[in-house]
């Protein structure tokens, strides 16, 4: 209480203009003044998701610096920013979960008590708006005609945000009628960049604050992010919405929110499958999504590449949704030989680039995009860059694009969208992949016996770390059901959770369970595996195993393609390269045992006897 108060003059919220139509919802209306009494904004305006709105905070932020306009013909109506370097990926050590009780966080996410936190909160967004416009995002996630559909409205100080919801999510007056017209509760979501203007100070290109946090009232079902512009700090009808408050909802509503794409997957005998797949950040989610196979008679359509929200369906099976509305991929890597429909996505323009590379032509540029670099580019710091010299003043091999640089492009511009995406009831899941990056151990593909023994495999999922959240890269950790960053809730009770969940239907109507990996590393450091269109090959013989046409090899970790089983043909790989990368290496196994035992031991009585039982029969399958 003895906290100083901040020197500044406060204005009453009644003085304070307001753009654009007030919404009829007082609830809405209530949160909105209430906020901009604490935040102190010089504006506040209701954002519609119009494209004129679109338009006029383009040219606002092209003023203020944050952004440039790409050249109109090599990518329309599409914007080029670069963050501060300091804010470039998603800051796991200042997220939290603020669950009354700290047993309810679990072992795996920050905690603080929510009084301590709102303490701390309510201090930072203290005339935390001063010098700018508080813009207010309704937003559904999820079709807006979906009974399942979730609403929220997002308060922020960043025209860069509206811009970025209006990509990613159903914004704007659409979204208001809807939870209007259902009288729908709202997640309130609360942002600031943290970087208020005194009168006369000028703003910078990429306003935050050194001071971050990114805070979560599971109970409650609110969020407050403070101090970050970038991503999933940001954005927060991703990852802080439609995963960690979301997970929550499902706990007590009976379905799941999962950190997966889905895809729809034909064969050639005309066949169609649903697939949801959970790969860590930077693993792979999106190149799968949009597939481009390279065995014939195969084709891929897209439904979401990065969240799936799961529930089980009147006939007993589980269908999913893709709660977003567009794609914020991971630029570097991106290219026409990985993954040519990202390409021809993003080509369309309508998107949003950051801390990407430029082109002396106004285009963009990132490391794996083309085989053949530009002769010049600005780099991500804006600093002149060859590939000879690396940047001016820099490292020579020091690359063009930062790692974690994103394209956020409209899911409809996908030009292999799959018509299902708007469905209200999703699709129904055949499959269930789980994956990670690991350069050994790891087969590149394996199924595992039932859904219990999938759900123990999802349970140990391990990955070395991206550049997709700060930190070190390479860390090989845990990351169960690729959701370690993302489970609102504790760990334990999360794959309780997904214990539940197949214990609500029959074994038959389950999706089978798989686990891969792409990432395998030969021992000149390469890998393996080719990866990418090739990944088709791996979906063939996880069919050919839901149709009873391939065997599989049984091991102590569950059932690999027996020799032969695996469709290597015209691929530039030995025998022995395609054995090195599929095969159930024992005494790789025996060095990991002790590994998953201390995880899985790590939850104590929270670990469901069932993983407990999986692991038992595994243990006594790899010390034989
Ligand atoms: P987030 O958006 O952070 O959740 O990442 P993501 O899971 O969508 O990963 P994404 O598909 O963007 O791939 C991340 C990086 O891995 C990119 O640089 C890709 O080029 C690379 N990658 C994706 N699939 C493969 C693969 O099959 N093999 C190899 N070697 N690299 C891959
Ligand atoms: C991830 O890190 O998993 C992302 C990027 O997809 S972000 O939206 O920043 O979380
Ligand atoms: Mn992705």
């Amino acid at each position: 209480d003895d906290e100083p108060q901040k020197d500044f003059e406060r204005k009453d919220v009644k003085d304070i203009p307001v753009e654009g139509k007030l919404p009829e919802l007082q609830s809405v209306v209530d949160w909105v003044n209430e906020v901009a009494a604490l935040t102190q904004p010089d504006k506040i305006r209701y954002c519609d998701g119009s494209d004129a709105e679109w338009d006029e905070l383009v040219d606002l932020l092209v003023k203020s610096g944050t952004a440039i306009k790409l050249n109109e013909e090599k990518m329309p109506n599409s914007i080029y920013c670069k963050s501060d370097p300091d804010d470039v990926a998603r800051v796991e050590d200042q997220t939290f979960i603020c669950s009354k009780n700290e047993a309810d966080a679990g072992p795996t996410n920050n905690w603080m008590h929510p009084d301590e936190m709102k303490g701390i909160m309510n201090g930072l967004f203290d005339g935390a708006m001063r010098g700018r416009t508080m813009y207010v995002i309704p937003f559904c996630m999820g079709p807006l005609d979906s009974e399942d559909s979730k609403f929220g409205v997002e308060i922020t100080d960043s025209a860069y945000v509206v811009l970025s919801m209006k990509i990613m999510a159903r914004m704007g007056q659409a979204a208001l009628d809807e939870m209007t017209k259902r009288n729908a509760p709202f997640v309130p979501c609360l942002h600031s960049v943290g970087y208020p203007l005194e009168p006369g100070q000028k703003d910078v290109p990429w306003p935050c604050n050194e001071i971050k946090y990114i805070v979560h009232f599971p109970e409650e079902r609110a969020i407050w992010s403070y101090g970050s512009g970038y991503g999933g700090n940001a954005l927060l009808g991703k990852k802080c919405y439609a995963l960690r408050i979301a997970s929550v909802m499902g706990r007590d509503e009976g379905w799941m929110a999962e950190h997966m794409l889905i895809l729809k997957l034909t064969s050639p005998e005309g066949k169609a499958y649903h697939l949801a797949a959970a790969f860590p950040s930077a693993c792979g989610k999106t190149n799968l999504a949009m597939l481009d196979p390279t065995i014939s008679g195969w084709k891929v359509e897209t439904l979401g590449d990065d969240i799936a929200w799961i529930r089980i369906g009147k006939d007993g099976r589980m269908y999913a949704t893709n709660p977003e509305n567009g794609f914020f991929g991971v630029a570097p890597g991106t290219g026409a030989a990985t993954n040519p429909n990202a390409m021809r996505t993003i080509e369309k323009g309508n998107s949003i680039f950051t801390n990407v590379a430029v082109t002396d032509h106004g285009g963009v540029w990132w490391e794996g995009m083309t085989a053949v670099k530009p002769p010049h580019l600005t780099d991500w710091k804006g600093r002149s860059w060859t590939p000879e010299e690396g940047p001016e003043g820099g490292r020579a091999n020091e690359k063009a694009a930062h790692p974690n640089s994103r394209f956020c492009t409209p899911i409809e511009q996908c030009p292999i969208l799959s018509e299902d995406f708007n469905n209200p009831e999703g699709v129904p899941l055949d499959i269930i992949i789980f994956g990670g990056r690991r350069e050994n151990t790891i087969p590149l593909v394996t199924q595992a016996r039932d859904w219990n023994h999938g759900v123990y495999m999802g349970a140990t999922c391990s990955s070395e770390t991206t550049a997709a959240a700060k930190g070190a890269v390479g860390v090989l950790r845990r990351d169960p059901m690729a959701m370690l960053p993302f489970i609102g809730y504790h760990v334990g009770d999360y794959l309780q959770h997904w214990v539940d969940m197949g214990n609500k239907t029959t074994e038959d109507k389950l999706p089978k369970i798989f686990y891969t990996n792409w990432f395998r590393k030969g021992a000149d450091g390469k890998f393996v595996w080719p990866g990418f269109g090739d990944n088709s090959r791996v979906l063939k013989w996880m069919i050919d195993r839901l149709e009873g046409k391939a065997e599989g090899q049984e091991t102590p970790v569950g059932i690999v393609p027996a020799a032969g089983e695996l469709d290597v043909e015209g691929l530039d790989m030995t025998p022995e390269a395609v054995e090195e990368c599929t095969r159930y290496v024992a005494h790789e196994w025996a060095d990991e045992l002790p590994r998953l035992e201390s995880w899985l031991e790590s939850f104590g009585s929270k670990l469901p006897p069932s993983i407990s039982a999986e692991l038992d029969k595994v243990r006594e399958g790899v010390k034989k």
